[in-house]
């Protein structure tokens, strides 16, 4: 199966960035789609390092891979440049290695004060009515971008044109962050110019047709990882809008963001965390304010990669997760973290909703905040397993009972085969279920 999506299946930080690394290891190019700085995609090598990257793809700490920033993912040059800085220092080649689409948006210094300008008056409202965004001014770049105002890569360019553009976005953003953010932190026309060159200079080597570079690939039959970040219920059309992000972290959004067509993609895998957390403000029907969610926060170190927040943690929800199998097509899931649920006297899984106010069970994951708002989990209940169970253990056969009873249930819950178990951080934390699915 040459060209793979591997996206998150619930509200992001399933452990994507670990399920790449390891699927690079056969691959000749990883391609990003969507999105932006927003993402942490945290890999441990094999010497213990760890590294969290935003929006260079996961495959970069394999020598012979390729990786692709597509058309449809939002560049903040400030983070890429420290981005790249990170990885040459851990001896890692990126010059020749790394590729970005010449039609990606730039993140310009006004998206992310508008970003949280726009926080801060939602979070003055009250009513929990602030999505809870990174601030990593992504909502502001996809706003331009579909108001056809965006400032592409290709843009820098034509200096003249770029300065043009820039003057009517500053003078329309001033006049926004002024007179309805009662901001008083405006910009300069001058130094963003100054910023850009500057960043266009060490970009340029970087700066290719993506498009054309991933269509000859697939000709080739090469094997090819396209990356999503966020995940599926974060989508922009299929999350709990408008409690998400503004990309489409779902397959559709893999052939737009990176110019390649449907008909290329072979398959794709949904990385599923054995839990469930979440980031940021909207529903979470299996939440957990108690003393299990804060163990599960604690076990999973479940702490923003790019913010530091405190994750929501929650017991597995396969309604939602269903959803994201229909709406993406997976065949094949990656359970990550199973190994947190470790020590716990019972796991649970919800399978099915049920209205508060009469008892109606619901099958379906629906986007409405008013029926989420109205319904509770209904739970299937297993017995736990301790971790020093799981010790040693490279073969999904020689699970405990009790792990492989829970794993059961959510294959028959989800209706996809769990082919990638991740019991921990490293490369060799991990069981395949199908040699071909990590030989790809
Ligand atoms: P934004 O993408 O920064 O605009 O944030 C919108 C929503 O998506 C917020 O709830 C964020 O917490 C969430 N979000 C964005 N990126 C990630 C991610 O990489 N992991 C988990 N949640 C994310």
């Amino acid at each position: 199966m040459p060209v793979t999506i591997v996206l998150g299946s619930q509200w992001g930080d399933e452990g994507k960035g670990k399920i790449v690394d390891l699927l690079a290891e056969n691959c000749e190019y990883v391609a990003r789609y969507q999105g932006g700085a927003n993402a942490g995609h945290t890999i441990r090598l094999p010497d213990g390092r760890e590294f969290v990257l935003h929006l260079i793809p996961s495959g970069i700490f394999h020598p012979g891979v390729q990786c692709i920033i597509g058309n449809g993912v939002v560049i903040d040059p400030v983070a890429l440049r420290d981005e790249i800085a990170m990885v040459e220092a851990a001896g890692v080649e990126v010059k020749g290695r790394l590729f970005i689409s010449y039609n990606a948006h730039l993140i310009m210094p006004y998206h992310k004060q508008l970003d949280k300008a726009s926080e801060a008056r939602l979070s003055k409202s009250g009513d929990g009515k602030a999505v809870g965004t990174t601030g990593r001014g992504i909502g502001p770049a996809y706003e331009d971008k579909f108001a056809r105002k965006g400032i592409r890569i290709v843009d820098l360019l034509d200096r003249p044109s770029f300065v043009e553009k820039l003057r009517q976005n500053i003078s329309e953003k001033n006049e926004l962050l002024s007179k309805f953010y009662d901001s008083t932190d405006f910009c300069d026309v001058e130094q963003i110019v100054r910023d850009y060159e500057v960043f266009d200079k060490e970009m340029d080597p970087y700066i290719t047709d993506t498009a054309l570079m991933l269509n000859k690939a697939i000709a080739q039959g090469s094997n090819i990882l396209l990356e999503g970040a966020q995940a599926a219920l974060l989508d922009i059309d299929f999350g709990t809008y408008p409690y998400v992000t503004s990309s489409s972290p779902t397959a559709g959004g893999a052939c737009t963001g990176l110019g390649i067509p449907p008909t290329s993609v072979d398959s794709v895998i949904g990385v599923v965390k054995a839990y469930s957390t979440r980031v940021g403000n909207g529903p979470f029907p299996t939440e957990l304010s108690d003393e299990i969610g804060e163990r599960l926060r604690k076990a999973g170190r479940e702490y923003g990669a790019t913010t530091g927040r405190p994750r929501r943690c929650g017991w597995l929800d396969a309604v939602a997760v269903r959803y994201a199998v229909m709406i993406n097509g997976i065949s094949s899931v990656a359970l990550t973290k199973l190994d947190v649920l470790s020590d716990l006297p019972e796991v649970k899984i919800c399978t099915r909703y049920e209205r508060i106010t009469d008892g109606k069970v619901i099958e379906n994951f629906t986007t409405n905040l008013k029926t989420l708002s109205s319904i509770r989990p209904i739970f299937e209940t297993f017995d736990g397993w301790k971790k020093d169970e799981l010790a040693g253990i490279s073969d999904r056969h020689d699970l405990p009972k009790n792990v492989e009873k829970y794993l059961s249930a959510i294959e028959r819950e989800l209706g996809a085969s769990l082919d990638i178990i991740s019991l921990g951080a490293g490369r060799n934390e991990t069981l395949s279920e199908k040699s071909s699915v990590v030989n790809l």
